[in-house]
């Protein structure tokens, strides 16, 4: 008999998660992981007491209450509501777009004002659109101001969308923005989901809670030991790496977009005021900051430690060595996973899932949602 039914390659929520149904039903299970930690990309770094999202902010939303109710039996949830501030040439902006956003733009204090001023400059988008011979918009420049006009497009969507592709918007195709949501009431929530929150105590606490009794190896590559050695361990490999990398890369390496952060401690205990601030100006050269400490401290315990720490977000060109975060959904890329995922049919004993082995952009609670599935939780 092998030493573990399962062999569980990463630890990020969707390795922890099956870790956790797996151990419940009495599997034995070993996971591992490359790095010197585990939670994937969830994990949380502690710096002056505070809980630094190291591989980027993460925001649990979901409509689902099944899982909402998972994982706060786990560990109760805070009341973190998303409500970030967008930063123009030094003018703040409430997002998502909504009746404050449209106070702060243009004066207007009823929804009949803002709507006009909307529809006003919708039209003109058209009419200019129309005087050049045509009403399809041809890139993404176009497609943004006919969904929401001049202003909005200019002063909250054209620098930080360039900044984010590296390229012009009026460059970019214009199926990248499909709708662009307006409220017209005074409500700065960003998800329209049921439930929203940050574990409380962090995000390694979820999966610390998720592992207890699980066998888990850092520092561990999946790589650096032979196919035939991993047989020997367990009867079956759940493996959460890149698609492309478990094939040896033999139809070429599927590429990533990537997000560079530089973290600085400030001696201050409220450095802006608020989680996620995005800095919409092209000149400006990083996309967002984020200031850790407002995702679990309120009121009061925001001042009660001296210090805070702060991530610039720099949207960078992936390339291989650097942390492979969003799968690029080009033609090129969808049809290179495509046939790696005809190769990973065929491997009976192994079971790839998650953002990287399926080569998808999953948020945190879908990726649960998977996992409660494969169980039938
Ligand atoms: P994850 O990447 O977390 O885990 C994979 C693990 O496998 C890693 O620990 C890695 O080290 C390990 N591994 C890889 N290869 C290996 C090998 N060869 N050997 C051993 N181990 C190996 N979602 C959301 O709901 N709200 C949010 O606000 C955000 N924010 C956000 C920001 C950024 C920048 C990104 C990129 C993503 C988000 N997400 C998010 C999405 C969220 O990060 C995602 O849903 C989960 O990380 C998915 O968990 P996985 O287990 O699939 O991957």
């Amino acid at each position: 008999m092998k030493p573990y039914d399962y062999l569980i390659v990463g630890s990020g929520l969707f390795g922890a998660t099956f870790a956790h149904f797996a151990h419940k039903q009495g599997k034995r299970c070993l996971v591992i992981d490359k790095r010197q930690h585990l939670g994937g990309n969830v994990y949380c770094e502690n710096i002056k007491g505070i809980n630094v999202h190291k591989y980027g902010a993460h925001i649990f939303h979901t409509s689902n209450k099944k899982v909402w109710d998972f994982v706060n039996a786990i560990v109760p949830f805070n009341r973190y509501t998303n409500a970030p501030v967008a930063n123009y040439k030094g003018k703040l902006y409430n997002l998502p777009f909504n009746m404050n956003t449209f106070y702060q733009m243009w004066g207007v204090t009823t929804p009949d004002e803002a709507l006009a001023k909307l529809n006003e400059q919708k039209a003109e988008a058209m009419a200019k659109m129309k005087s050049e011979g045509t009403t399809e918009p041809r890139n993404l420049e176009e497609q943004a101001k006919v969904l929401i006009g001049n202003d909005i497009y200019e002063k909250l969507i054209k620098g930080y969308t360039e900044k984010q592709w590296g390229r012009k918007c009026a460059e970019l195709p214009a199926f990248i923005i499909k709708r662009l949501p307006v409220r017209m009431v005074f409500d700065n929530n960003y998800f329209n989901d049921s439930y929203q929150g940050i574990p409380i105590g962090g995000y390694n606490k979820l999966i610390d809670a998720l592992l207890q009794g699980v066998e888990t190896k850092t520092d561990t590559d999946f790589f650096a030991r032979e196919r035939s050695y991993w047989a020997t361990v367990a009867d079956k490999i759940v493996y959460t790496g890149q698609l492309d990398e478990f094939f040896d890369f033999r139809f070429g390496r599927l590429d990533f977009r990537t997000v560079r952060f530089e973290t600085e401690v400030k001696p201050t205990p409220n450095y802006q005021g608020n989680a996620v601030v995005n800095y919409t100006d092209a000149a400006v050269p990083y996309t967002r900051i984020i200031e850790h400490k407002h995702f679990e401290l309120f009121g009061q315990a925001v001042y009660d430690n001296p210090h805070t720490v702060i991530s610039r977000e720099y949207s960078t060109e992936w390339e291989p060595g650097i942390e492979p975060y969003y799968p690029v959904n080009d033609n090129k890329n969808n049809a290179l996973a495509e046939r790696y995922r005809s190769l990973a049919e065929q491997e009976p004993n192994v079971i790839f899932g998650g953002r990287l082995a399926e080569y998808k952009y999953y948020d945190m609670a879908p990726v649960i949602e998977k996992v409660m599935n494969l169980f039938r939780y």
